[in-house]
């Protein structure tokens, strides 16, 4: 985290009134706001200037000499961002030895001192296209030649800086960053990594020997080794890490080489800072080269690319697919290649003016939490939530966040008046992940669940051996308002204007207890209610009229029986052809049971669930009212539509199949993708002549990688070698039957 920072595009701190004092210190620091130029500080900025630089200090250490970090990265880059914009309105605050100038943390004692020639840098970090087209301009004024410069584009590895010395081809030093100047001599850890040759092989034959070598770059923890880890601490009782980048630190910092043995971790090199008995290539690229030819690991995903739209273009790339490399990256470290423009380029007193740190985006933010409260869903669940102050955190503003169940409230104890940390990683749902306990409120209590049903007023109950809480009254305004919009749902029966405030709205006046009372809805009562109009109410009767000619299989996702998904839904359609039939199977007893559960993706639990929903009067109550409204009960002709396939939003038999671009190739889906549910993504890999499987072999053509996709399946995949597409190419490859990554990457010579 560290190196000094400018705030993100569009942050802001929001702030109530009645936020502590403590939480302000940190909050405000997502405001850094550039005013105008004044000659003193008044008093509230030396005050302020006075607490950033304590809590920049306070922080950089528990991150840096204790691997414990107690706010996100997000928040102490906003904090440095704000201390810095000080020190440039009042230079008189600049003080030697600020920490906004600071290079990591002293060396801890535990290990003997080992010194930096040349000291080991930070970076300056640069947060949009702006600050890019800035920088580079920055060194055009310097030197005009590196408008036209290769710049080599590499991942910034979320790990620990580390500087290894090789002599006569073997590991002798490796030594943590500490202050830049003076690091932690932590050879005998280094040396149990296993990516690192223990001796270095030498490039051709050429029959030279290195006589000593200096490489810096990044010890890191793969995700998936991270998970693994934690599963091993936790079973043992031990400490379990908060991020890969933690557990790298930390594991790095044992006293006893045989612990660190044991710990997963790898490495990148990325700087060659000198090499003796070889001549120093001319460029970055091919240095890295040459360090690859040594055995050393180098990063694949670097790239050298000239011009800021090509930067650009990197940048935003490789956020896209920063969750589906298997390692964490938190940004773009560019750099010229010309070692020699590097030379012109020069340094400032932290870092060097050649390169330049792109962040993406944080994905974790503190904000505070207001309150804790339970929404009840279509089947009575009772969720709690965390009502937050707005954040900005994944790209967009949170103010909600979930916290799934009592038992997971418990465990991370967030309390309302709380600092939390909200974590909004690409399209999964924003999520609290912890309190930050020194910030905490005096006299602040554990949560309790709520005894009584926030809609109903009813007893909510929680059985014994289960983590949900649940509504048991079917009558409950929240659950009949969450069916009807399970009901209209896109993936359902998709009725357009049929929302939660719609919803909400409907049942509030009465007009709606039951999805099948939307049939019954009169353009003329619609267009009385407040908000609506002629305009809307026609609209919203148009698309009720037309959901009515859905395929089976979809009526039957909205009827919301439990535990049937979209797959066994179309296998039901596929099978009996029409909700009669289903229904009549469900209610022959046994044997009826039986036979649904012996289709594909039925199974025994769903069968007796699906009996259960039709021996219910009041389900078979809404099925009259849909079959007198003339909703379509049979599949006659119909298929379901995955997004794109033909340009509309599904629920239409296709004018004529999509080209069969995934003809004979088999794919693997891991992760949500946006804009699919899993099921539409196996129709759409289908429709075009695809295949997909749940697990990955040599036979696997290409791994789809969604939002959070399973860790496992991307190391699988890189072990043998199956090309991981991210889920933002997905529409691409299936348009196109081209892997993205190989089709786009004409001209790039890295
Ligand atoms: S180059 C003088 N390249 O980011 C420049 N750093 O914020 C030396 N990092 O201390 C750094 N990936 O720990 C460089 N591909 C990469 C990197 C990288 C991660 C880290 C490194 C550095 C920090 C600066």
């Amino acid at each position: 985290m560290p190196p000094p920072a400018e705030p993100h595009d569009g942050a802001v701190g929001a702030h109530s009134a009645h936020s502590a004092r403590s939480a302000r210190s940190i909050q405000t620091a997502q405001t850094a706001q550039t005013a105008e130029p004044a000659r003193h500080p008044a008093p509230e900025d030396l005050a302020r200037a006075h607490e950033l630089r304590r809590l920049v200090a306070h922080h950089a250490n528990l991150y840096h000499r204790l691997d414990a970090p107690e706010i996100p990265d997000g928040d102490y880059d906003a904090l440095v961002s704000e201390l810095r914009s000080l020190e440039e309105r009042f230079p008189e605050l600049a003080l030697d030895g600020s920490p906004s100038m600071a290079v990591g943390a002293a060396p801890s004692p535990l290990f003997s001192e080992v010194r930096h020639d040349p000291p080991m840098m930070s970076l300056d970090n640069v947060f949009s296209a702006e600050d890019l087209a800035a920088w580079m301009e920055r060194l055009a004024r310097i030197a005009p030649e590196a408008a036209h410069a290769d710049l080599v584009c590499e991942p910034k590895i979320d790990g620990v800086a580390m500087s290894i010395t090789y002599e006569n081809g073997r590991l002798v030093r490796a030594a943590t960053r500490g202050n830049g100047v003076v690091g932690e001599d932590v050879t005998a850890n280094v040396a149990t990594i296993r990516a690192l040759p223990e001796s270095l092989e030498l490039p051709g034959a050429s029959g030279k020997r290195i006589a000593r070598m200096e490489v810096r770059g990044e010890v890191y923890m793969a995700v998936e080794d991270f998970e693994e880890l934690n599963r091993r601490q936790e079973a043992a009782g031990e400490k379990v890490f908060a991020n890969p980048r933690n557990s790298a630190a930390g594991s790095l910092r044992q006293k006893d080489p045989a612990v660190t043995a044991t710990r997963p971790l790898s490495f990148w090199a990325y700087q060659l800072v000198g090499i003796e008995g070889l001549e120093m290539p001319a460029g970055h690229r091919a240095a890295l080269d040459l360090m690859s030819e040594c055995g050393l690991p180098v990063n694949p995903l670097t790239r050298v690319v000239k011009g800021l739209d090509a930067v650009v273009a990197t940048c935003r790339e490789w956020q896209g697919a920063r969750h589906s490399l298997g390692y964490e990256i938190d940004g773009v470290v560019v750099k010229v290649d010309d070692l020699s423009l590097r030379e012109k380029l020069g340094s400032t007193s932290h870092a060097p003016r050649w390169a330049v740190a792109f962040k993406f985006p944080p994905e974790e933010r503190s904000t505070r939490l207001v309150d804790i409260q339970v929404s009840i869903g279509r089947t009575g669940r009772a969720t709690p939530f965390a009502v937050l102050e707005p954040v900005v955190v994944g790209g967009s503003t949170v103010s909600m966040a979930t916290l799934h169940n009592e038992d997971q409230v418990l465990r991370k104890d967030v309390r309302p008046g709380d600092l939390v940390v909200v974590r909004k990683a690409g399209d999964v749902i924003p999520e609290v992940v912890s309190s930050v306990l020194s910030e905490r409120p005096e006299g602040s209590r554990p949560w309790k669940f709520p005894a009584k049903c926030p809609s109903c007023g009813g007893p909510l109950v929680r059985l014994p051996g289960e983590s949900d809480t649940n509504c048991p009254n079917l009558d409950c305004p929240d659950q009949r308002v969450a069916r009807v919009v399970h009901f209209a749902s896109r993936p359902a029966m998709d009725i357009e204007g049929m929302g939660e405030k719609r919803a909400a709205q409907l049942v509030e006046e009465g007009l709606l207890a039951d999805p099948g009372d939307i049939y019954a809805l009169a353009q003329g009562t619609l267009a009385a209610l407040e908000g609506m109009g002629d305009l809307s109410a026609a609209n919203l009767i148009a698309a009720i009229e037309s959901s009515k000619s859905r395929p089976l299989d979809r009526l039957l996702v909205a009827l919301g029986i439990r535990h049937l998904g979209p797959v066994g839904a179309r296998a039901l359609a596929r099978a009996f052809g029409s909700l009669d039939a289903i229904a009549s199977a469900a209610s022959a007893g046994a044997a009826g049971e039986e036979e649904l559960a012996s289709l594909d993706g039925i199974g025994p639990v769903i069968a007796a669930s699906i009996s259960a929903f039709f021996g219910s009067p009041a389900n078979l109550a809404v099925v009259d009212k849909l079959r007198r409204a003339g909703v379509s009960f049979s599949s006659a002709g119909n298929a379901t539509l995955p997004p794109g396939a033909s340009g509309t939003a599904g629920g239409a038999v296709p004018a004529e199949m999509p080209a069969q671009t995934l003809a004979g190739r088999t794919v693997v889906v891991t992760g949500s993708l946006g804009g699919y549910t899993r099921e539409q993504a196996e129709d759409a890999i289908a429709l075009r002549g695809g295949r997909t499987t749940s697990s990955i072999s040599s036979k696997t053509w290409a791994v789809v990688a969604g939002t959070a996709p399973g860790a496992a399946k991307l190391g699988k995949a890189e072990r043998l070698g199956v090309a991981i597409v991210d889920g933002s190419h997905f529409g691409e490859l299936l348009e196109t039957g081209l892997l993205p990554g190989r089709a786009g990457q004409a001209g790039q010579a890295g």
